[in-house]
């Protein structure tokens, strides 16, 4: 084949575009099939960026930052699959791209383990203080064993609740095991007898779970319903000795009203890895010794988000060159 024509033929590849680099795997995956552009800045793409790059564009793989609301649809003449690069797709504006016959999917399944691990990670480090320990001992201030150093609060016997017992809150409470828990969930409907048994999951009411649980972890999509799940309130009505851990979405926290419960000591503590308003952290919260605040790093494993940048391709080659239903299409239940 002549230069000028494979040039071509390239040329009338469909093309893709990834708002910021993601994992080679993925990519490499994408362009044996088509003509990708991934975004060379180590920055997110602004909403301007994204508005003149996408209008000629088949294919999406956007990130969690990137808002894809109906201004951005609108530009997106050509737009056919979005493939959102987390498991999360609040960011997406699904019932406009379901209007536009674009499928919108996810990374499912893949991040489970990983983001259970970090959840444990929260528990362990904000029950018995490893930040703080850890900061003490480089400022110099260690001086051997102490009787009353550092005294945090235990972890196994415990009571955990868990806020949402879909695929990652079932692999933190199967971690629980381990610690002789007992495992509280609430789901707005109770869910199978075989999860509940596999699990050792107890169900009970929001109200309950949050009175009578000394950690309280949150696993639930945002949407409408879990907007603000947890205000005053919800925060009010947990124990004093109580911690608080979240690694979904910042937004099912009422920020302020955590600000307020922990300068009032309405709990103990919180472990967060998610913002209501991403990049921004509320500033009081850095100033608090019972916070451990994570950069929204749940799935952030080297293995994880080859998988998950695979997924992604995944589902864009479905669409685009095999003309199949993409295998994690989130809003099938939205007609197309
Ligand atoms: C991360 O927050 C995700 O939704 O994948
Ligand atoms: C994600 O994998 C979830 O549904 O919990």
């Amino acid at each position: 084949m002549t230069r000028s024509l494979r040039k071509r033929r390239d040329s009338m590849k469909q093309k893709v575009l990834v708002t910021r680099e993601i994992p080679e795997a993925g990519v490499d995956e994408l362009q044996k099939h088509l003509d990708v552009y991934v975004n060379p800045e180590d920055t997110p793409m602004t909403k301007d960026d994204i508005i003149h790059a996408i209008t000629d564009t088949q294919g999406l793989v956007c990130m969690l930052a990137d808002r894809i609301d109906k201004e951005i649809l609108d530009a997106a003449k050509n737009l056919k699959v979005i493939a959102n690069y987390a498991v999360g797709y609040d960011n997406i504006d699904i019932e406009t791209a379901a209007h536009k016959n674009i499928y919108v999917t996810n990374t499912p399944g893949v991040l489970t383990e990983a983001t259970a691990d970090l959840t444990w990670a929260l528990i362990l480090s904000i029950s018995r203080r490893i930040i703080e320990a850890d900061h003490y001992l480089r400022t110099g201030r260690f001086r051997g064993w102490e009787p009353m150093l550092l005294l945090g609060t235990d972890v196994h016997g415990k009571t955990l609740g868990i806020i949402g017992l879909g695929r990652i809150g079932q692999a933190v409470a199967l971690r629980a095991r381990g610690f002789d828990m007992k495992v509280l969930y609430y789901e707005p409907r109770r869910l199978p007898e075989k999860i509940e048994q596999s699990c050792h999951a107890k169900y009970c009411s929001l109200s309950e779970l949050l009175k009578t649980s000394d950690f309280v972890s949150i696993h639930v999509p945002l949407d409408k319903s879990t907007f603000h799940l947890i205000g005053t309130p919800e925060l009010d009505s947990m124990k004093k000795t109580a911690y608080l851990i979240n690694v979904s979405r910042g937004a099912v926290i009422d920020e302020m009203a955590l600000v307020k419960g922990l300068k009032n000591r309405v709990i103990a503590g919180c472990g967060l890895d998610v913002y209501e308003r991403e990049p921004n952290v509320e500033q009081e919260l850095l100033a608090m010794k019972n916070t451990v605040l994570l950069p929204h790093v749940g799935s952030a494993s080297h293995a994880t988000r080859d998988r998950m940048a695979l997924i992604a391709a995944q589902n864009i080659i479905a669409v685009l060159i095999r003309k199949e239903e993409p295998p994690n299409w989130v809003h099938k239940d939205i007609q197309i």
